[in-house]
Parts: C-alpha cells; sequence; structure tokens
C-alpha cells in the first residue's frame, strides 16, 4: 500500500471495542478524525465513543465488507485480532501495525525470537511440544522456570509456575491441553529487580520516538500501578528505550507499540513481550505527557508524523478493577479531593472481579509523591496496596 497522508475528515477503522478502542476513539475525534469499531461483542466501551460500530463476527463478509467501505485506514486495539482477516483488510486498505508484525506479536515464540535478532537480550527459553523437550529445557534452561501457552495469554493467563519437576509435568500437561497441543514456550524465571515499559512509536516516515520509561507492578498478574519517571538508572532507562527503537526499526513499525521489560540486579534489561499498540503501562500519557499515547497512535496509523513526546508531570496510574465495584460507583467522586487526580472510566456495565473497568492518573511534583497520592486513590476505593518495589 502507497504512502499516504489521510486528511483530517477521513476516517480510522479500529478492530475491537474495548477500553483501547475508546481511548484510539477519542483522541481521533479530537484530531477531526472518524472511526468505526468493528467487534461481535454486544458491549462495547469504543462503540459509545465512536462515530459508527458494526457488531458482527470476523469472518462474517457482509461485515468486512460494509468495514471496508467506511474506512480509510485500519488498527486494532487487542492482538488477538484474527490474522487473516487482518490480511485480507489489508489488501483493500492501510492496516496498521502490519499483518506481519500483527502475526510476530501474537506468538511468544516469534516476538522473543525477532527481539533477539533485533539485539535486545531475553531471559533464556526454549520451544517445548514433547516430553522429551521438557526434560530438555528442564536441564538447558533450567529451574525455577514459567510455561506459558506462546498464543492468546494475557493478564497472566496460560501460565504455570514451575519450580520442581513435579510442576513442570502438571504445567506441561494442562497447558498442553488448554492449548489443543500446541507447542508451550519454557521460560527461565528471570529475578528482575523492577518491571518497566517502554512506548514506541513510528510513523511512515521512518521517525521513531519513545516515551519515558514506565515502571509497573503487578498484582496477581494484571497491572495494579504503574509509576512515570521509573525508579530505575539512567542507563537503563536509555538501554530500554534504544531496545524500543531497535525493535521497531527491525520490524518496520508504523503506529505504537509497547515493550514489557524486565531490569536484572546488574543493570541488564530483558525483553519479556511486545504489545502491538496502546499499552495500559501507557495509560498515565492521557495527562502526564504530550502527546497522549492515543493521539501518538492515530497520527501515525493516518500517515501523520509522529511527535517527540514531552513529559508534563511525574505521574502515577492506578487500574481500577471491578472488584473495587462490587457495591457500586459511589465511591467514585470522593477521589475528586485529592490533590492531581483524574478519573479515565470506561463505561462497561457489568463490573466482574479482575475486570479492568478504569483507571486513575495521579499527577504530582515527582515519582514518590505521586506514589503517595496513588496509595490514598486505592485506600479510598477500599483496595489493597502492595509496595512491589
Ligand atoms: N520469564 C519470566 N520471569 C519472571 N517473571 C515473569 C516471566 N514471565 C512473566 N513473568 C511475570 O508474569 C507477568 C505476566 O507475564 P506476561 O507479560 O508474559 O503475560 P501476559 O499474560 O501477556 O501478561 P499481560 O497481559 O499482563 O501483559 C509479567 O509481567 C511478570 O511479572
Ligand atoms: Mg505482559
Amino acid at each position: 500500500m502507497a504512502n499516504t497522508i489521510a486528511p483530517v475528515g477521513s476516517t480510522l477503522g479500529i478492530l475491537g471495542g474495548g477500553q483501547l478502542g475508546r481511548m484510539m476513539a477519542l483522541a481521533a475525534r479530537e484530531m477531526g478524525i472518524h472511526t468505526v469499531i468493528w467487534d461481535p461483542a454486544a458491549e462495547s466501551p469504543a462503540a459509545e465513543a465512536a462515530d459508527a460500530a458494526i457488531r458482527a463476527p470476523y469472518d462474517d463478509p457482509g461485515a468486512m465488507e460494509q468495514f471496508l467501505s467506511r474506512v480509510d485506514r485500519i488498527t486494532y486495539e487487542f492482538e488477538n485480532v484474527d490474522y487473516d482477516t487482518a490480511r485480507t483488510l489489508s489488501r483493500s486498505k492501510p492496516v496498521h501495525p502490519s499483518p506481519d508484525l500483527l502475526y510476530v506479536s501474537q506468538h511468544r515464540l516469534r516476538e522473543k525470537d525477532r527481539a533477539r535478532r533485533a539485539g535486545l537480550e531475553t531471559t533464556p527459553y526454549a520451544a517445548v511440544s514433547t516430553w522429551e523437550d521438557l526434560e530438555l529445557a528442564m536441564r538447558e534452561v533450567g529451574l525455577p522456570a514459567i510455561l506459558k501457552t506462546v498464543r492468546g495469554g494475557y493478564d497472566g493467563k496460560g501460565q504455570a509456575m514451575v519450580t520442581n519437576r513435579d510442576e513442570a509435568v502438571t504445567g506441561f500437561r494442562e497447558l498442553q491441553h488448554a492449548s489443543h497441543g500446541d507447542t508451550l514456550i519454557y521460560e527461565s524465571r528471570a529475578d528482575f529487580t523492577a518491571e518497566v515499559s517502554v512506548v514506541v512509536a513510528r510513523d511512515e516516515m521512518g521517525q521513531t520516538v519513545t516515551y519515558p520509561v514506565t515502571e509497573n507492578h503487578h498484582r496477581h498478574g494484571i497491572l495494579d500501578y504503574s509509576v512515570v519517571p521509573a525508579r530505575v538508572p539512567a542507563e537503563v532507562a536509555r538501554r530500554a528505550q534504544q531496545g524500543g527503537v531497535q525493535l521497531a526499526e527491525d520490524l518496520g513499525l508504523v503506529g505504537l507499540m509497547a515493550l514489557e521489560l524486565f531490569v536484572m540486579a546488574d543493570g541488564r534489561v530483558l525483553f519479556n513481550e511486545i504489545a502491538p499498540r496502546p499499552h495500559n503501562s501507557g495509560h498515565w500519557t492521557l495527562d502526564g505527557a504530550w502527546p497522549t499515547q492515543f493521539a501518538q497512535h492515530v497520527r501515525a496509523v493516518m500517515g501523520w508524523r509522529v511527535a517527540e513526546p514531552r513529559l508534563l508531570s511525574a505521574t502515577a496510574m492506578v487500574n481500577l478493577l471491578g472488584d473495587l465495584f462490587l457495591d457500586g460507583l459511589e465511591s467514585l467522586p470522593h477521589l475528586m479531593d485529592l490533590e492531581g487526580v483524574q478519573l479515565h472510566w470506561y463505561g462497561k456495565r457489568e463490573m466482574r472481579s479482575g475486570r479492568k473497568v478504569g483507571h486513575v492518573n495521579v499527577l504530582a511534583d515527582d515519582a514518590a509523591e505521586a506514589l503517595q497520592g496513588a496509595r490514598e486513590v486505592k485506600r479510598r476505593l477500599g483496595g489493597r496496596w502492595d509496595d512491589g518495589a
């Protein structure tokens, strides 16, 4: 597809109707770009913010025709969108990030292989399809480890901790069953001192930019809170950003993606995975940076230039899960007298345990103060605060 600049007033088609699609649609609207959401689900937080929505399975030929006739450019808001659909769409309209990049990101072995090729370091890993492979992996990659399905995992799902041979056997059996005999990845468990991520954007002209490195804290496998600037040495942050640029260039990224990384005690930065789209750990940019990750993504996907991000404020981002609101939403307005607090609500109707329903950004003078604010947000909502660091 030839490089063209989509004019203001063009339409961006978005595959997926979750909160990321919603925030993309809101950013697009501010810049005069219309959006059409395509999602099979009845409930679509993105549809509420978009100009139009198509509700149909991704393999519905009529829906595809309708979608294509209404959009000028196409993107997706989650990486488990069907690769064949993305490839078919790309024959008619530009799809960014490219279906090839989507293909890499859908498979943990492919993305780690690719990251290594691009010069990034990873934790040792091996592909495991048979009992013999498992034996070999235990010997060569070692223990402790994590077994993961190569496809479809998110929020820590499709993973088994392996600290001994029994757990390896059980994990292998369960995950192979869950993934219908698909290959698994056996990864050495990194004894990291911090988890960080870097959001990188690249335009069709080849300019690549990175956001300040974000420090991430997970709880039960789900991102709990993030803080910027990450409390890591400047050299570590520089290495993380450099890794982002290398991988974006190697993959020919157009659009925006995030790299999840482990920081080791000796300062090494190990690549974990990519998300070829705006990322939960980049939600702080909605208030703490210019342009936001969503605006940046839309710019790149429409064929516009990306902008060198500016850090506007130290920011902590607290994820709001449905667990906090099983009895209603009354607690939310009580956050508003806290300093520097901005609520982002996704408009999901059902408050389910473990479901991301919104987030709060806390702006402050530095990371420590922002974290104090984040802790207070959690307290007022009745949530638990884990000092991961
Ligand atoms: N090799 C590893 N060593 C140590 N910890 C790991 C390793 N792999 C994963 N983890 C931990 O488990 C978390 C989730 O793993 P990963 O990011 O691979 O899966 P995911 O299901 O895609 O998660 P998410 O959707 O939250 O990004 C990581 O953020 C990290 O805390
Ligand atoms: Mg992850």
